[in-house]
């Protein structure tokens, strides 16, 4: 099995292209054996990238993933996100404090701003700043913020350190192709692709039904391969199943060609103006 293909932060360090995400993971005790054994899995099969946040579960998926990189921290490199309610320079460090704990570790890799809301970013990135010093995180970075958040967040003294903007994109949700996307990339920040399946959503569209039949694949593998072929965009899909884990790491292996390239095109047309930011 060839390894997971890395792309690199701002500041060098390689992270897989293909990681995991865990929205709706320790929500409901009885999934847990099969949430933890599928993260598992994915570490298993070089996904080590995997992300989480203090608002899923209220904490509850930090501790899945606790238990899922128990004895093998090493190899995972775990993202979480403090919520915009906690964005106060005191709340985040008690809000990171927390998400340690259930994380079950000392350092957190990545840590994001989840969304951006009333609280001046010059005081997220001043705990941001004394969590890197007193060696909590590792990197930092944010969520659903759009060409004008980014902006604001370059023009800051600290702004350009950010490692990521992780924003909601797929191949049905385009519009960060306009100019968001393109600029991260002039500025070697790569992004982080979430819902890249659209929560499952778009796996009955018939061109991508049409697609995976010609590589006996399927819809979302389809979806997976259009995002990963980018080789700079950090994809995270999640999953609780074995089998549905197995078949995201093949996406890896899937090549789509021109043709189905400018199939899926006319199908999900790419933006021909700058658009609002989606979220989810
Ligand atoms: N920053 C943000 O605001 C934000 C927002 C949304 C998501 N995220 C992050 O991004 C991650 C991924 O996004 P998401 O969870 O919203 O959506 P997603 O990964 O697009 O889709 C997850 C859904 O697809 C199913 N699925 C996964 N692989 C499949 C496959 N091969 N075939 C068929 N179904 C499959 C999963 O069910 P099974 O478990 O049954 O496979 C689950 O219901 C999240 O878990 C979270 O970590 C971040």
């Amino acid at each position: 099995m060839k390894a997971v293909p890395t792309t690199k932060l701002p500041d060098g360090e390689p992270v897989p292209i293909l990681g995991q995400g865990t929205w709706f993971m320790g929500d409901d005790a009885r999934k847990r054996k099969d949430e933890v054994a599928a993260l598992k899995l994915g570490i298993d099969l070089g996904l080590t990238l995997i992300d989480t946040a203090e608002m899923y579960a209220d904490g509850g998926a930090e501790e899945v993933v606790a238990e899922a990189i128990e004895g093998r921290r090493g190899e995972v490199f775990v993202v979480s996100k403090v919520l915009p309610s906690n964005a106060s320079r005191a709340k985040t460090i008690a809000a990171c404090e927390r998400s340690l704990k259930r994380l079950n570790t000392e350092v957190i890799d990545l840590y994001l701003l989840h969304w951006r809301l009333g609280t001046p970013l010059e005081e997220t990135l001043s705990a941001f700043a004394a969590l890197v010093k007193d060696g909590k995180i590792r990197h930092w970075g944010v969520s659903n913020f759009d060409l004008g958040d980014m902006n604001d967040l370059w023009s800051l003294k600290d702004g350009k350190a950010c490692a990521t903007d992780q924003v909601l994109y797929n191949v049905t949700r385009r519009g960060i192709e306009f100019d968001l996307l393109p600029l991260c990339r002039k500025r070697k920040m790569p992004i982080m692709a979430y819902s890249p399946i659209e929560q499952g959503r778009m796996l009955k569209h018939p061109a991508l039904v049409k697609i995976a039949g010609a590589h006996d694949a399927t819809a979302a593998q389809v979806a997976l391969a259009w995002l990963l072929r980018q080789k700079d965009v950090i994809v995270i899909p999640k999953t609780s199943s074995l089998d549905h884990m197995r078949e995201n790491r093949a996406a890896l292996d899937l090549k789509l060609t021109a043709g189905e390239l400018a199939a899926l095109d006319q199908a999900f047309p790419p933006p021909k103006a700058a658009e609002p930011l989606a979220m989810l």
